[in-house]
């Protein structure tokens, strides 16, 4: 049985907390599509951790970790993570083979590129992600299990070197030297190697376990369906993560959708709800919205429910979670989009192009009190109502309601 949790808005929705709610219920936690851009901190027994590229399963010492095909990994990067939990987290860690690697080079890329940029940069988290993916889709990239022979790796990474360098010069990036090559992707295979396997067949060997897709980045940085080209390089939705780990669509049991009870947005690109006033700061300052990866202070605004109808759609969610309610509290009025216009029309669908929307608001009204409860009965009337307010307009049953930073913080409903 495989169930998938997955981001409706722009990402940081929460999805680590409810996969850290959930993860007892599973065997095998599968990363299946992004890299070090993703990131959450969790505490265990009163110690921080950041998670960028380990699956959440990492958490519960009973899980098996898979990072998939469809996954860019920066060797550094895991081996840092690896490091940070103890090494006994290696014996719960598979790493595909045919997952993509992410190598110095690429981030150097990616951030002399979003400097050429200047005005226009996509605000990308600069960890080497776009670079990457495109090397992957223009068949010159290489993949974790090629680090089982080095000097054939060695060769072909010499040869690309030598093909890229003109652009490699424009771009003022450098290559490594030939012995500081070696040494690393020595170093990788001595401390990855053991680890590096067909995570497919691992998968289709282990279907009668218990499995869970823990999607990274979100629905509307996808890069087909998202806010192109202010999105991330890979398929976020949920059909990107059955791509990214070799699982078949029948396979799929339950899609879990997560979103916060207001939007925010990190990096640039369109972003009909953001409110640039006193509420968004005030969103902001409430929920603490500051990048876990780059530090960078979330753009913040209101719910929008066209956005979160379209998410629901693409991703064929089954449930939903609300995240972050209680950062609400204390709104005398609280806005929902429920609709859009274009050059005065009104839509209610999520258009290919969402430079010239403009929001369509209903006001709520907001609730005295607070949200910090962990009963239903026991949030709010007006609290309810928004909850209750969005299900409807979204059509899809919202399962939990998030209402704290704890574990236990949460409204199961
Ligand atoms: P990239 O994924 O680093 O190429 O960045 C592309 C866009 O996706 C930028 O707007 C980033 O801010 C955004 N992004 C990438 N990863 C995350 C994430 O985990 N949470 C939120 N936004 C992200």
């Amino acid at each position: 049985m495989v169930d998938l949790i997955v981001g409706l808005q722009w990402g940081d929705e929460g999805k680590g907390k409810i996969v850290d709610l959930v993860a007892k219920n599973y065997d095998i936690v599968i990363r299946s599509q992004g890299g070090h851009n993703a990131g959450h901190t969790v505490v265990v027994n009163g110690k921080k951790y950041a998670l960028h590229l380990l699956p959440s399963g990492v958490l519960n010492p009973n899980a098996t970790n898979v990072i998939g095909n469809g996954v860019v990994v920066y060797p550094k990067q895991l081996i840092k993570e690896i490091n940070s939990f103890g090494h006994d987290i290696k014996k719960k860690l598979l790493v595909s083979d045919k997952a993509h690697m992410i190598l110095d080079h690429h981030i150097a890329i990616d951030q002399a590129r979003e400097k050429l940029r200047g005005k226009n940069a996509i605000g990308t988290t600069g960890r080497g992600i776009g670079p990457a993916y495109a090397d992957k889709i223009a068949r010159v990239g290489v993949r974790m299990g090629e680090l089982k022979n080095i000097d054939k790796l060695i060769d072909k990474l010499t040869h690309y070197y030598e093909m890229n360098k003109g652009y490699f010069d424009y771009l003022g990036v450098k290559i490594p030297s030939a012995e500081d090559l070696r040494a690393e992707l020595q170093e990788w295979q001595d401390e990855l190697g053991e680890l590096i396997v067909n995570t497919t067949n691992y998968l289709w060997d282990n279907m009668d376990k218990n499995m869970l897709l823990e999607g990274a980045q979100a629905t509307l940085l996808d890069i087909d369906h998202g806010t192109y080209p202010y999105v991330t390089s890979s398929n976020t939705i949920a059909s990107g993560a059955l791509t990214g780990s070799g699982i078949a669509p029948k396979n799929l049991n339950k899609v879990i959708g997560i979103a916060k009870a207001y939007t925010t947005r990190v990096g640039n690109g369109p972003f009909p709800t953001e409110d640039f006033g006193e509420a968004g700061d005030k969103i902001r300052e409430q929920g603490g919205e500051y990048g876990t990866t780059t530090g960078r202070p979330r753009r913040c605004g209101w719910f929008d429910v066209v956005a979160a109808r379209y998410a629901v759609t693409l991703n064929g969610c089954d449930e939903v979670a609300i995240m972050k309610l209680d950062v609400l509290d204390g709104f005398d009025k609280v806005k929902v989009c429920v609709g859009y216009e274009i050059d005065g029309k009104k839509i209610d669908y999520f258009p290919s192009e969402l430079d010239e929307v403009k929001p369509v608001y209903v006001e709520l009204d907001g609730w005295n009190g607070s949200a910090r409860v962990t009963k239903w009965e026991d949030l709010p009337e007006n609290a309810q109502k928004y909850i209750e307010f969005i299900e409807e307009n979204i059509d899809t049953k919202i399962k939990y309601v998030s209402t704290g930073a704890e574990r236990n913080a949460t409204v199961i409903r």
